[in-house]
Formats: structure tokens, C-alpha cells, sequence
């Protein structure tokens, strides 16, 4: 078994370029970084931003297209070319009900005549390299084996899946049985994404495919960010995990300070994370409500700092 290889999941909101280079510089181990996605063939100044070489210097990097038109697919995928890309991601797998609603993401799922067409012209056209992020139906996963065959008749550069339908959102149990199928079926190199939260949940998933040696990770690391060094048997002593997760904090709330304009977007981006992060310290609600209610800076800097400083990480 070759060295197992761990890819940070697109967030749409959460992982953008501040979060990777944070990211990278406290904790690394991760092999391929995903970009949130890029839906429109203009992009705007977030997704530019966001995609540009001087904000992703020394990491690898994969940026994520969601669309289900070829035309536009191709667009998206030239101005990245231009970047200096030479690998886009296909997103399949967005659930979100605007997203599904007009066939894009797992929306598209549940279209597979059109997706074959579709993947067909960009397989033809698109000069880079393309890989699937996919979930395994639209409502039923019964869908799983005809997508499955569609995706044999190209040559994609991997196929990525998270196995539940879309409308599952982000509910009930992974179907591992369908990523069994996959496994079983399927000639594409093979990345398994969901679920994976800890070193028990990560076991699991390991033992019951022991050919895959390519897992994405999404919730689970931004909860825990030092989750690979756990996966990898590493132990750390408490103290210097809170450290370096402070030091951590604090680089990703710089990053949005020069990224932003006003208290107000720094702090609505560092609450998305505190979603996450909340429950890492024991006996802190009272002190994560007042993080949660802050609206200045300097008040929420204050309040941090006393976080890390006076309680513990329960994990
Ligand atoms: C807030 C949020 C934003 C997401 N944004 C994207 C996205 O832009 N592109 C994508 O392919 N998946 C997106 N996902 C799905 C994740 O990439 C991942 O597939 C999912 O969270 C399951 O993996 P996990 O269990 O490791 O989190 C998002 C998920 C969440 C919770």
C-alpha cells in the first residue's frame, strides 16, 4: 500500500484562500487543497481572489467548477489554464436546493443523458486534466450504476466520491455499500470523502477499502485541524496543540482583516469557524456566546485570547 494521501474538501465559505494558507502553515500534511466552487464563467473578484497563484504559492491546488453547461465549463476552465492550472475539479456533488434546482451539482445527478453529453464535449475540449466530485444519486441510490458507467467512458483524472444522494443532504448514514461498488467497478483512481472525523471513523473507512489510499476530508478537519497527525498515530500534548491552534486562530483572522472591509465581514468569517471549533472547549458556552454576539474586533481579539487562555480543549 502506497503512503495514504489526505485532500482538504472544497467549503464554500470556510476553506477559501485565507483558511488553506493558514492551514498550511500550522499543520500541512494535506496532499491536494479543493477550491470552493466556481460557478460563474465571469469571475468575480472573491473567486479570483481566491484561485490567484500569490494566494496559493506552495501548496497544490485544485479549483472546483460547478456548472452543467459545457460552454461554460470551458470558459471557467481557460481562465484557470491562464492561472497556471493544469487540473479542474467537476462539481457533482453541491446539495444545495437552488443548486439542484436548476441541474447543477447533485441536481445534475438526476439528468444523466444530459451529464453524458456534457462530459462528453468537455472531455474533448477541456485541455486540462478533469476530476469528479460526486455524490452517488439524486434521490435513490439505485442512480449509482448508470453514473458509474458514464464515468468509465472517460479518462478522468480521479473520481472523488461521497456516497450519499442529494437528497440526503448532509443526513443519515454514507452508503458504503455504493462506495464498495465503486470500488469494485470503476478503473478511475478512487478518493473517498465523508464522515471521516476521527481516527475510529478514519479505521473504518480504511479497513473496508483497503485499495483506496485517497481520502478527503471536509468537517471533521475543520473541527479538529491537527485531526492528520491524529490519523497518522502522532500524539500531541494538549498545551501545545491549544498553542498552535491559537496561533492558527489568530493567522486565519489576520487573513480575513486584510481580505475584508469592516469588523463586521472579518467577524461573520471567523463565527462560520467558531461553528466548528465551539465544542473543543469544555465548559466555554458562556464565553462562546459572547464570541458569537461580538460585533468589534479589539472586543472579539479580548475575548479570544481569554478562551485560550483560561480553558481547555476537551479533545
Ligand atoms: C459549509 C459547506 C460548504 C461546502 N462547499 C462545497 C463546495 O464548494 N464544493 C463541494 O464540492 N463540496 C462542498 N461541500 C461538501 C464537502 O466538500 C464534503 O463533500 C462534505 O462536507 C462531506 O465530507 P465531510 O464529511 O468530510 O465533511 C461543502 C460542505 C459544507 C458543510
Amino acid at each position: 500500500m502506497e503512503q495514504i494521501k489526505y485532500y482538504m474538501a472544497p467549503m464554500e465559505g470556510v476553506t477559501g484562500y485565507v483558511y488553506r494558507n493558514a492551514y498550511a502553515k500550522y499543520y500541512g500534511g494535506i496532499e491536494r487543497y479543493f477550491t470552493p466552487f466556481v460557478a460563474n464563467k465571469k469571475l468575480g473578484h472573491r473567486e479570483k481572489n481566491d484561485v490567484c497563484p500569490e494566494h496559493n504559492a506552495g501548496m497544490a491546488v485544485v479549483p472546483q467548477i460547478l456548472t452543467n453547461r459545457a460552454e461554460d465549463f470551458l470558459a471557467i476552465a481557460e481562465i484557470l489554464r491562464e492561472y497556471g492550472y493544469d487540473t479542474v475539479n467537476l462539481n457533482l456533488g453541491c446539495p444545495s436546493g437552488t443548486v439542484a434546482a436548476r441541474g447543477r451539482g447533485a441536481g445534475f445527478l438526476a439528468m444523466p443523458d444530459e451529464l453524458d453529453h456534457f462530459l462528453e464535449e468537455i472531455f474533448e475540449k477541456c485541455p486540462l486534466r478533469i476530476s469528479i466530485k460526486t455524490r452517488i444519486g439524486k434521490e435513490n441510490p439505485a442512480e449509482w450504476e448508470r453514473l458509474l458507467a458514464i464515468y468509465e467512458k472517460y479518462p478522468l483524472e480521479e473520481l472523488i466520491v461521497h456516497p450519499r444522494v442529494q437528497t440526503d443532504f448532509y443526513k443519515n448514514r454514507v452508503n458504503l455499500e455504493a462506495f464498495a461498488r465503486a470500488e469494485k467497478n470503476s478503473r478511475h483512481s478512487l478518493c473517498y470523502n465523508g464522515d471521516i472525523v476521527d481516527a475510529a471513523s478514519a479505521a473504518h473507512i480504511r479497513e473496508g477499502f483497503p485499495s483506496v489510499d485517497k481520502f478527503m476530508i471536509g468537517r471533521g478537519l475543520i473541527k479538529h485541524p491537527w485531526l492528520l497527525e491524529e490519523l497518522s498515530g502522532g500524539r500531541q500534548e494538549k498545551q501545545e496543540r491549544k498553542e498552535r491552534f491559537f496561533r492558527f486562530h489568530n493567522a486565519i483572522l489576520e487573513g480575513y482583516r486584510q481580505q475584508m472591509s469592516g469588523d463586521k465581514n472579518t467577524l461573520f468569517k471567523m463565527k462560520e469557524l467558531w461553528a466548528y471549533w465551539g465544542e473543543n472547549f469544555a465548559d466555554a458556552d458562556q464565553r462562546l456566546k459572547k464570541i458569537r454576539k461580538c460585533e468589534r474586533v479589539a472586543e472579539y481579539e479580548c475575548l479570544v485570547d481569554a478562551l485560550f487562555r483560561e480553558k481547555e480543549l476537551c479533545v
